[in-house]
């Protein structure tokens, strides 16, 4: 096991340092059965350029911003969903200026993007 690094983050409440800063995971549930799932929206394409805009913008790593695959969130309903933690934030985008709107405003600079707010409420 290896310690966070210098440049980790505190939690507001003194807690143990976080090794993210931020974390977003992105659903890639996909289905054969007919039922809605986020891989219906081209959430790898989403992921896909998610990791590769935090890369460009020097964010990825220790102390900064980490973009992880998830399977089923269970808010089916209102995918294509990724969530921001910590601030346990959920987004439900169309496409790559959506991911691009997510990372600038609440990944690099902690502002949540109300206009993609997951309904409130919405699950499977
Ligand atoms: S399939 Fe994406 S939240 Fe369930």
């Amino acid at each position: 096991m290896t310690s966070p690094s210098p440049a980790a983050t505190s939690l507001p409440d003194g807690g143990e340092p976080s090794y993210y800063q931020r974390h977003i995971f992105f659903c890639l549930n996909q289905r054969e059965n007919g039922e809605a799932a986020c891989a219906q929206h081209a959430a790898q394409a989403a992921f896909d350029h998610c990791k590769a805009k935090v890369r460009a913008l020097g964010l990825a790593g220790a102390g900064q911003v980490r973009v992880n695959k998830a399977g089923c969130l269970d808010r089916c309903a209102a995918g294509p969903v990724a969530v921001v933690y910590p601030e346990a934030v959920w987004y439900t985008y169309v496409d790559q200026q959506d991911i691009d709107e997510i990372v600038e405003s609440h990944l690099k600079n902690g502002r949540v993007v109300e206009r993609l707010l997951t309904p409130a409420g919405v699950g499977r």
